[in-house]
């Protein structure tokens, strides 16, 4: 039995079905339990928040894995990491960011590196899934492509290697059945170096609709990160993250996926093309 923080969320969502599709049993600790209709029978649900210690105890009765999330305080997430500690749960994989290598100096960076050192110090057997940019931050997109087919471009030509959200669930996946799986740290990118006008272009292509691109600054993007209810730390976070792309700064690759999973990563063409009804 594996326990998942996060199922409702985009990363936790996928690593329930890949672990169901693996045969395993799963079980959601989740605040809003209505959000978990489409599973249906398949999963157990456990009803808590990050800040309800008892009721995450509760849930971890028979587990042998939990997949955990960067969410609430510092003080918060070390109670959960004490609950599963002392219930003896034999691994712990949490989603972290690669920012803590490549960014180290940012808030978002800090605060997954706080989480991270919790969790050791707990005395886990943990494992940190530290991802690139999601390909899955397209969304962001879908407002503006849909009423003028204009996509926001903060980070000029510059490219990176983002990575699909099923990748990451399945390095997440690995990580947290595999009890031979010596690495702890796993830096997971995609497998090419594509500029966000790149992605825009792929994602026309699958529309079979011209779109372009217009250039905003940093303080632009982080109005637009605030306007929809991003806490301006993380958006001025993301918007470093960004300027580093822009920069040429961001251009590393692993090769995590592929010598966990035995496969390439998803290319972005491959992930848009696969998700483009979201798009229509
Ligand atoms: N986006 C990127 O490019 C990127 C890159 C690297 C790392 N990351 C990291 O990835 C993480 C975000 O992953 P994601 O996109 O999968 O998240 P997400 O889609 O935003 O989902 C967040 C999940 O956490 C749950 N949640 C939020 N607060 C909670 C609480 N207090 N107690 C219990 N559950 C709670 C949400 O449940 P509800 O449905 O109840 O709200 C939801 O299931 C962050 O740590 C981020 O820094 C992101």
């Amino acid at each position: 039995m594996y326990l998942v923080t996060g199922a409702t969320g985009t990363i936790g969502s996928q690593v329930v079905a890949q672990l169901l599709a693996a045969g395993h049993a799963v079980r959601a600790y989740v605040r809003s339990p209505s959000k978990l209709a489409q599973w249906g029978e398949r999963i157990e649900v456990a009803v808590g928040d990050y800040d309800t210690p008892d009721a995450f105890s509760a849930a971890l009765d028979g587990v042998e894995g939990v997949f955990l999330m960067n969410i609430d305080s510092a003080e918060a997430f070390g109670k959960l990491a004490a609950r599963a500690a002392s219930a003896h749960i034999a691994r712990a994989v949490m989603l972290s960011t690669s920012m803590i290598e490549f960014l180290p100096d940012t808030m978002l960076a800090r605060a997954h590196r706080e989480k991270e050192d919790i969790l050791t110090a707990a005395g886990l057997d943990a494992r940190f899934v530290r991802p690139t940019g999601f390909m899955s931050n397209a969304y962001f997109w879908i407002p503006s492509v849909r009423a003028n087919g204009v996509v926001a471009n903060p980070m000029g030509t510059g490219r990176a290697a983002p990575i699909a959200p099923e990748d990451i669930a399945a390095v997440a996946v690995r990580a947290l059945t595999d009890a031979t799986l010596k690495e702890k740290v796993l830096t997971v990118t995609g497998g090419e170096l594509i500029s966000l006008p790149e992605q825009v272009e792929l994602l026309a292509q699958a529309l079979d609709r011209p779109l372009r691109c217009t250039d905003i600054t940093l303080d632009e993007a982080i109005e637009n990160f605030t306007r929809i209810g991003v806490p301006q730390p993380v958006a001025a976070s993301v918007a470093k993250s960004y300027e580093a792309v822009k920069a040429g700064r961001a251009t590393h690759v692993t090769d995590t996926v592929e010598r966990l999973l035995g496969r390439k990563p998803l290319r972005f063409e491959q992930w848009v093309k696969a998700h483009i009804d979201r798009f229509r």
